[in-house]
């Protein structure tokens, strides 16, 4: 047998040598660290630029003293709170202090915890919901067969919830002229089955803040009648870092006594870089004990409430430094920024085509965003599809998609403003904007039917 056979070294290693990195095969050899640093990064080039993705809710622009603290981190892991403690007091800290932001009546006793985002932290919020809703149940000897949770038009992380923890969903469909959660909409599906309701602040498909306030009190109305005490579980994942800064007067946190929990996501508009969200309970008696594993490294009792176990601590720390870096002004004025923006970029698109602006980025009523539609009847030649291919051939990641039930037939586009995306930027955008569509009235589709395509961030 030959020797090459018997030490299993294919073909695409000799590539290898002449260049091309090994695809399938494990490779046998070990390399130079610099020549295939320089490959890997290389293979990066072809990915898209996350400056100009203004598809995604996340941070793509990170200070440097951030890149330096998630370096002096790269070795903690955040589990292990025997070995970091610091690293756990900071996570604590980061607790309280939105505690505190989400105005909870018991900021030094609350809990929460960090977790890798908003989907994880939503799954953590939705099972202290069900578990608290089974314990009452079980307390009136009542069937816990068939639990039911009342939405509006939710991202994909509560259809995950329900799927994989055997809920029944009642997502409130979009109907023309609303497409948010509505309190009547929300009384009509309440049963005593109902572990919650889960309001959006920062709905996916549109950026616009749903109800909550005005939701809570048809919620203490209904108790009256009916008895039935339903808990409100806010998906702040964009909303939790915009409203406390931005829209101070908006009542939708822990000032409604009905909130028991919310979370967010730190890598979005808490400006954390990637892989940090939280989950906060108003107090602590809303987070059932027998969710809580308590751990004892540290000699006294830890708890913990996680869907992981290892994970990096850099992020937290990063947030940390966010809180006291910027504090509330520094927040304020970043995100002001990004408001602003995304007026100005609603004003200039919707003068651009025959666009209809569902949503213009005001801070009282959504997050820095925009979403626009075709104006109804409007025949333009092209569809927003092509108009984000076209914008695509220059970089701007501007998705358009279909909304979903019931206004499925429903095309919007929307552009998300976060920190980065400077009024320099969407200066040159609106440039390219304009090439778009002249190119697009130049040459008209072919196209009869919009294609639809759904979209999730
Ligand atoms: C309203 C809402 N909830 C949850 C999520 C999921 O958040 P994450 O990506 O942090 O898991 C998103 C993401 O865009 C969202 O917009």
């Amino acid at each position: 047998m030959a020797l090459s056979t018997a030490l299993n070294i294919s073909h695409n290693d000799e590539l290898f040598e002449s260049g091309a990195l090994p695809k399938n095969h494990f490779p046998r050899q070990e390399r130079d660290p610099r020549r295939i640093y320089q490959a890997v990064r290389d293979e990066l080039l072809l990915d898209g630029n996350s400056r100009q993705n203004l598809a995604t809710f996340c941070q793509t622009w990170i200070e440097p003293e951030v890149h330096r603290l998630l370096d002096d981190c790269i070795d903690k892991n955040m589990i292990d709170k025997d070995e970091y403690p610091q690293t756990a007091e900071i996570e604590n800290r980061c607790v309280h202090m939105l505690a505190n932001l989400w105005n909870s009546p018991e900021v030094a006793g609350s809990v929460g915890c960090s977790t890798t985002g908003s989907s994880e932290a939503a799954m953590l919020g939705g099972m202290a919901l069900k578990w608290r809703w089974r314990e009452k149940r079980r307390a009136a000897g009542k069937s816990v067969d068939r639990p039911n949770l009342i939405t509006g038009p939710v991202q994909i992380c509560w259809h995950k919830f329900v799927r994989y923890w055997d809920i029944e969903l009642r997502e409130i469909p979009m109907e023309a002229g609303r497409l948010h959660m509505s309190p009547a909409e929300v009384i009509a599906r309440c049963d005593e089955n109902t572990i919650g309701v889960v309001p959006t602040l920062g709905v996916t498909f549109d950026g616009r803040y749903e109800p909550v306030k005005a939701v809570a009190d048809a919620l203490d109305k209904f108790q009256k009648k009916s008895k039935l005490d339903i808990p409100i579980h806010v998906d702040a994942a964009s909303g939790g870092f915009l409203a406390p800064f931005c829209a101070p007067e908006l009542e939708w946190d822990f000032r409604l006594p009905r909130v028991k929990s919310i979370n967010t996501s730190g890598h979005k508009y808490g400006l954390a870089p990637l892989g940090c969200g939280w989950v906060v309970w108003r107090e602590r008696k809303d987070l059932p004990e027998d969710l809580i594993f308590n751990v004892n490294y540290l000699g006294g009792n830890m708890p913990t409430f996680a869907l992981n176990f290892s994970r990096p601590g850099g992020q937290i720390v990063a947030q940390y430094y966010n809180f006291v870096r910027l504090g509330r002004e520094g927040y304020a004025k970043v995100h002001t920024a990004c408001y602003e923006t995304a007026q100005y970029l609603a004003k200039e698109i919707a003068a651009l085509g025959p666009f209809e602006m569902l949503f213009n980025g005001n801070p009282a009523e959504g997050i820095p965003a925009l979403c626009w539609t075709m104006k109804k009847g409007a025949k333009p030649g092209y569809t927003l599809y092509e108009l984000a291919d076209r914008l695509a051939l220059r970089g701007w990641q501007i998705p358009a998609y279909s909304l979903p039930a019931n206004q499925e037939k429903m095309v919007v586009q929307r552009i998300i403003v976060r920190l980065g995306v400077s009024r320099d930027l969407a200066s040159h955008l609106l440039v390219h904007f304009k090439e778009a569509i002249a190119h697009l009235n130049k040459h008209p589709s072919e196209r009869q039917q919009p294609e639809t395509k759904a979209f999730h961030h």
